[in-house]
């Protein structure tokens, strides 16, 4: 008997992905990985020589990364295998559009920030760029796929509804709608039955959950997200980027403090601290509500972990000015502080405000920001040798060292094997360094 039914199967193609910026893009990069593996038939590789097709998924709240990316496209346009596609998606995509392929014209496609939904379609059209703003990807059915068994990273609402005078993301990502809360509780539910222990919940301003969605439904919070998503049975942790200051009311902090799921680190995004820059940079809070909300927490949680992002040499800022932002660090000694100086960037009011400060001003007080947090995170850090810590762990390293986060997110390191992947464990910390720790499994 002949058989007339098999068929030779066509190799699947390669897919090389770099993602630049924030866990939001990293969420982005998982989608697309999703979307062109189920509809166009792509596997990842590490290697972007044998890539059928190249994406960078671009952030542009900074110039830097965006000079560089056309430096980064040159480069793959010569390396890369005959035939192979090149898309730029993401933050800049958003805001450069076709512009991309103007100055790049071997580039194929653009996708922007708010359009992952549309890949599939794009990277089959040359010279598609789809980067509507106000595009509602809210309710579309992603494709499922995650670069970590053990915690998923949930989105919770897209784009934002402030308009910080330093801030390109208004621009690149639109404006905020908040996603339906079944559709969150459902995504979650099926990460956990197929093994996640923690669930990472992303948006521009996660504590302004519920004022906005895109059908007519009442208006909810996150706080009461919080308390529907820690329902969920398996699922041991919750955690969630980025709050913003202004909504960190005392609700809010109550169910932080007081619910046993949600990890004990927070992100205060600070900016600066001094009252009158606070205004120019339109943040809605003032020096003395960060500093009291920084304390409320702190009295609350006596092992939170508190994070900040610092803009130096914001237009204006005098010295002056600049040493609340110094004594903002002093009173509230964070744990850890993403640091930048500031970046002129395109469509913010910022860029053309008077008396943007010279390089050499802004790297002395970059300095000065780095030297002080420094002896902060040593004091920190000593405070844990001894104690004992619970470790959610999720990788192994080649050198037999497998590593973890701590409920306050302190990355954990042990001598240990494979069985305690995706398990929480007691640990006992016996090495402190600046920003990890070491210790044994109990
Ligand atoms: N210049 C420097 N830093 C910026 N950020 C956002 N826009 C700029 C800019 N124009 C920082 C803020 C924000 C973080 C994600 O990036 O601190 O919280
Ligand atoms: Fe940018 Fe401000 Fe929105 Fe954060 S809150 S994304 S800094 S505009």
């Amino acid at each position: 008997m002949t058989n007339t039914n098999w068929e030779i199967e066509a190799p699947r193609k390669k897919l090389f992905i770099e993602t630049l910026g924030c866990a939001m893009n990293v969420r982005d990069t998982e989608h697309m990985i999703a979307e062109l593996s189920k509809h166009q038939d792509y596997d990842t590789t590490e290697t972007m020589e044998d890539a059928d097709l190249i994406v960078i998924n671009t952030c542009s709240v900074r110039e830097k990364p965006v000079a560089k990316l056309f430096s980064e496209l040159g480069t793959y346009n010569k390396k890369k295998k005959d035939g192979a596609k090149i898309g730029v998606t993401g933050c800049t995509a958003s805001h450069l559009g076709r512009d991309i392929i103007k100055r790049a014209p071997y580039v194929d496609f653009v996708v922007g920030a708010r359009n992952i939904s549309k890949i599939s379609e794009a990277v089959q059209t040359k010279g598609t760029v789809e980067i509507d703003i106000n595009n509602d990807e809210t309710t579309y059915d992603f494709a499922d796929y995650r670069q970590s068994s053990y915690r998923c990273s949930v989105n919770i609402s897209l784009g934002c509804d402030k308009s910080c005078t330093f801030c390109i993301v208004p621009a690149t990502r639109g404006d905020e709608i908040s996603i339906p809360t079944e559709i969150i509780i459902t995504e979650i539910k099926k990460s956990v039955t197929n093994g996640a222990k923690e669930v990472f919940l992303l948006g521009q301003n996660v504590n302004n959950y519920g004022k906005n969605f895109s059908d007519k439904r009442e208006k909810s919070s996150f706080t009461k997200l919080l308390q529907e998503i820690s329902k969920i049975d398996g699922l041991e942790r919750i955690r969630f980027t980025s709050p913003h200051p202004l909504h960190m009311d005392d609700e809010f902090l109550q169910e932080f403090a007081s619910n046993p799921k949600i990890c004990k680190q927070i992100h205060v995004p600070l900016q600066a601290g001094n009252d009158k820059v606070l205004k120019e940079m339109r943040r809605g809070y003032t020096k003395k509500w960060f500093l009291n909300r920084c304390e409320k927490i702190r009295n609350l949680v006596p092992n939170v972990r508190i994070s900040t992002d610092i803009i130096v040499a914001f237009p204006g800022e005098t010295e002056e000015e600049f040493r609340d932002t110094i004594d903002v660090v002093e009173k509230v000694k964070f744990e850890s502080i993403f640091n930048f100086k500031y970046s002129p960037r395109p469509h913010t009011p910022a860029q053309n405000m008077p008396n943007q400060i010279e390089d050499k001003v802004a790297t002395q007080r970059l300095q000065e920001v780095i030297d002080l947090h420094k002896s902060h995170q040593d004091e920190h850090m000593e405070k844990y040798l001894g104690t004992t810590m619970k470790v959610l762990f999720e990788d192994l390293k080649p050198n037999g060292e497998i590593f973890g986060f701590s409920d306050n997110y302190c990355q954990v390191f042990v001598t240990g094997s494979e069985e305690l992947l995706g398990k929480i464990v007691d640990v006992k910390i016996t090495k402190v360094n600046r920003t990890s720790l070491k210790g044994e499994v109990l």
